[in-house]
């Protein structure tokens, strides 16, 4: 719980401070330590804290300034006010503007614990909460598919617009990008949504059933045929035809293809008898097929026919964003009800992955992880498939999210620094020269660095 929480404490005492900070530090917290209230400022401007300890009463900038400072700054940081004699209604007054808790001088540390663990406990379910919440709200996925990035959020808008007209959609993207969760779903959000959804795949059909799977036929039509039977066509009927992969279809069968959806009306194969449905179609396919239409191997009246909306999926390399809530997706189908999470370094490699197979390889990687994991909480690089272990080193700067509301840019950046000193320090177990060879940076500047980012 402690492992990587960073404490500022902020005392004029010396000597509890010190000892305060020892303990603190024996029980796994990063303490930096403060003696007055300017420095406690200054070290807020630096870095970001996930709790901040101060006395109240403090020579110059007190400690209900630093509280305040801290909270304005970092609304998820902790803050906890230390009184002495006389400042209880301070306290009350700093827990009224967003302290966590108070403890009274002079305090067991036991005492202190015990405050600084509940008000931990108490932060972990907040952001818990917010997550649950924020898988219930509707704005970052459409039907169950998910996306927080801009261009899922821009194809969901696309999507609710078009859901409910009866124009054929294309849906096109590489292998594993959703097409067929993006089909499912305009067929979901749209008024057919109480009849069926048929999906054809037309490259797994051999080319001479594909016709009779289509449209049907009629009994003896061809060898085999034993009885009459329906196409898919005719089972969509009221709801969604979905043909996936129809870039394979040879030239008679698009002609076929481009007559039924023109007219919405065919012939079962070995039939003369005309039959009318009332059918969406969705197509999908992840060959080009506009390049084919050059090339002369697929229909350009049918390539428009299908094509009246496009809906292009991207690939997940360029939306980035959604990797880290769809791990969270993938983990909570995988090992449900359990806490389960990505190392840093593992979530490293995820988001600097080029994912030539889209989700449905992150998908694999996370079901194969949780396997790997054997009960463990915590998946780490080497539960990822090999081809996620080696990250290459531009990765930290490929995928840093811009978030909506912005960032303050000189505590994220001292925050990135101060994370990758503390790395390049692991690596050398604490070696600073080597550290700062590491880092390509003089051993003077690391030096300087550590003063102003506090111990390390
Ligand atoms: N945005 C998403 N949110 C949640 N799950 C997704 C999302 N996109 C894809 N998936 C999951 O990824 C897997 C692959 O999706 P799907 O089968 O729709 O891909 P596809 O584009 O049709 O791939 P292919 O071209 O190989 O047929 C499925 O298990 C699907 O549930
Ligand atoms: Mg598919």
């Amino acid at each position: 719980m402690a492992g990587g929480t960073q404490i500022l404490f902020v005392d004029d005492e010396s000597a509890l401070r010190t000892l305060t900070a020892e303990r603190l530090g024996d029980r796994g917290f990063e303490v930096i330590q403060a003696e007055n209230g300017e420095t406690a400022l200054q070290l807020l401007e630096q870095c970001a804290f996930d709790v901040v300890i101060t006395d109240l009463r403090l020579p110059g900038v007190d400690g209900a300034r630093v509280i305040e400072t801290a909270l304005e700054r970092y609304p998820g940081i902790i803050g906890i006010v230390v009184t002495g004699y006389g400042t209880v209604k301070d306290a009350v007054d700093a827990i009224k503007r967003g302290a966590a808790d108070f403890i009274a001088k002079p305090f067991q540390f036991d005492e202190l614990m015990h405050v600084l663990d509940k008000a931990l406990e108490q932060r972990r379910l907040k952001s818990e909460n917010a997550y649950l919440r924020s898988q219930l709200e509707d704005r970052y996925q459409f039907g169950g598919i998910l996306g927080h990035s801009r261009p899922m959020q821009k194809l969901f808008q696309l999507l609710e617009t078009v859901a409910g007209s009866n124009s054929t959609i294309l849906v096109t993207g590489e292998t594993g990008t959703g097409k067929e969760v993006v089909a499912r779903a305009i067929h979901h959000n749209s008024p057919r949504r109480g009849y069926r959804f048929v999906a054809l795949n037309c490259s797994a059909i051999p080319e001479t059933l594909l016709e009779a799977e289509l449209f049907g036929h009629v009994r003896g039509a061809f060898t085999g045929a034993v009885g009459a039977r329906q196409g898919r066509f005719e089972q969509a009927h009221k709801g969604t035809l979905f043909l996936d992969e129809v870039g394979t279809m040879s030239a008679a069968l698009q002609m076929k293809l481009l007559r039924a959806l023109q007219e919405r009306e065919f012939e079962r194969v070995g039939d003369s008898q005309t039959i009318k449905v009332d059918v969406r179609v969705i197509a999908a396919t992840n060959s080009d097929l506009a390049k084919m239409v050059s090339e002369g191997t697929f229909r350009e009246d049918l390539y428009y026919r299908l094509n009246v909306i496009p809906v292009e999926i991207p690939p997940l390399r360029e939306r980035r964003d959604d990797i880290p809530p769809l791990v969270r997706h993938f983990l909570e189908r995988f090992a449900p009800g359990t806490p389960m999470h990505l190392s840093q370094g593992a979530m490293r490699s995820m988001m600097a992955h080029q994912w030539p197979g889209n989700v449905r390889q992150l998908e694999n990687a996370i079901e194969r992880a949780v396997a790997l994991s054997a009960g463990r909480h915590e998946i780490d690089v080497p539960d990822l498939p090999p081809e996620l272990q080696t990250a290459p080193p531009s990765a930290v700067t490929s995928f840093v999210d811009f978030p909506e509301n912005g960032l303050d840019l000189p505590a994220y950046l001292t925050s990135v620094e101060r994370h990758l000193i503390q790395r390049s320090l692991e690596r050398t177990n604490g070696n600073r020269n080597r550290a700062a060879e590491l880092l390509r940076i003089k051993r003077t500047t690391l030096v300087e660095k550590l003063k102003r980012l506090g111990p390390d």
